[in-house]
């Protein structure tokens, strides 16, 4: 099939090859130079070709590949983490998000003594059996359980437990039908890979305190939200902290690093035993080592400023040519990470108003902006990165100019 994950097959007009990328750049084999805000699907948040992530690598490289045991990068990052990370008092690594849900989920159930974990409708938190469950439905489905793809057993998602987000009443309900069972509630805190959608006002805080009042362990996915939306993420942005988050994508710039933090109290059941937590490459010195320079220049005065302002003018600029060209279009989102969704006059309130999107004009867009020299994920979703500049500013707002013409019929 030629693609190493099934979420790049078959994006027209051919999944691309690309040669080497340099900052906002991807060069591809055809010699095509493309602006990225695909940012490798979220990673790249300073780009590729870093001078500073590059001489920390380099540096590592000459210090060793691996160790399979303990070093000074694991404590130097873990520090820098809990001073950033609000109410992150210890931390865990991993290698992607995929798998340090799968350690959150871990903990909360060994710390609870409980075997159900619930998520949304329309959340990604992975590709394994017992969370990749309801993340894409049709309108016609009910709200329940339900497999995504073959070779998912139902065994392995019987104790998934499926809600409509955004509905503080649906998790009342769902925790007094099932007192003393629930082991966790997992969301985004902000619905991006779904499909942009925001939170409703005080609805993080009533997750995580009815999380608290039935003994469940509240997890955030951070996978995209980490170090994106704010230096402290969505603990920071939104002034919630829940018992546990999960961290990847942004975390290492483009390396390959997942980390659990949160309340020390939940990290206590791998103290005395209760459960474990183990992989060859957890901790490995090269990605911290990316990770630790990633932190740093993102820790530099103005860095969310500037992204954040750029995300915004180029938001500002898809509504302004939709509306001149008499389309219906919202784009939802935080700061550097936000969705363009044509077909909609206002903005999704949860994952089954996202399914009403015009998909195929967004799609001829895309195709538009590719002609231009732009390069965007299939899904509608957009990445801003701190290397993009005023330069690259102008260049898409010029382009977003006449592929809005050109998909307006
Ligand atoms: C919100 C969210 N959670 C978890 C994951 C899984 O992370 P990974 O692809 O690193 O396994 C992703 C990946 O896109 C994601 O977007």
């Amino acid at each position: 099939m030629g693609v190493s994950s099934g979420l790049r097959r078959n994006i027209p007009p051919a999944p691309l090859f690309f040669e080497r990328g340099d900052g906002p750049y991807f060069f591809d084999v055809d010699g095509h130079k493309l602006l990225d805000y695909t940012l490798g699907w979220g990673p790249l948040i300073l780009g590729n070709n870093h001078p500073a992530i590059n001489a920390a690598v380099r540096d590592q490289l000459s210090r060793g590949y691996t160790f399979g045991a303990q070093h000074r990068g694991e404590i130097e990052l873990a520090e820098l983490l809990a001073g950033l990370l609000p109410g992150v008092e210890r931390v865990m690594f991993s290698n992607t998000g995929t798998e340090a849900i799968q350690a959150a989920i871990r903990l909360a159930r060994a710390f609870t003594g409980r075997s159900k974990i619930m998520k949304f409708e329309g959340h990604y938190h992975g590709w394994l059996n017992n969370v990749l469950v309801s993340y894409r439905v049709k309108p016609s489905d009910a709200c329940q359980p339900l497999s995504n793809c073959g070779g998912q057993p139902h065994a392995e998602f019987s104790e998934t437990m499926v809600l409509p987000w955004n509905d503080v009443s649906a998790l009342e309900t769902a925790f007094h039908n099932f007192p003393q069972e629930i082991a966790c509630v997992i969301t985004e805190p902000l619905l991006v890979n779904g499909g942009g959608c925001l939170p409703s006002s005080g609805y993080l805080d009533a997750l995580v305190q009815l999380c608290r009042q039935h003994g469940a362990v509240s997890i955030f996915d951070e996978v995209i939200t980490g170090f994106r939306i704010a230096l402290g993420g969505a603990r920071e942005y939104f002034g919630v902290e829940p018992d546990l988050s999960v961290y990847a994508k942004a975390l290492a710039g483009g390396f390959t690093l997942s980390a659990v933090g949160g309340r020390a109290a939940a990290f206590s059941t791998l103290d005395d035993g209760r459960t474990i937590h183990a992989g060859t490459y957890n901790g490995s010195p090269i990605n911290l080592a990316a990770a630790i320079a990633t932190i740093n220049e993102l820790s530099r005065p103005g860095v969310y400023d500037q992204m954040h302002r750029c995300g915004i003018s180029i938001r500002e600029a898809i509504e302004r040519e939709a509306t001149t060209n008499g389309l219906p279009l919202v784009t939802v989102g935080l700061g550097s990470v936000f969705s363009v969704h044509f077909g909609l006059a206002e903005a999704p309130r949860t994952y089954r108003d996202v399914l009403a999107v015009d998909a195929p004009r967004y799609e001829r867009f895309r195709l538009a902006l590719l002609n231009e020299g732009i390069y965007l994920l299939p899904d509608a979703r957009w990445y801003i990165g701190a290397m993009h500049g005023e330069t690259e500013l102008e260049f898409t707002l010029q382009a977003i100019h006449r592929a809005m013409r050109q998909v307006s019929n």
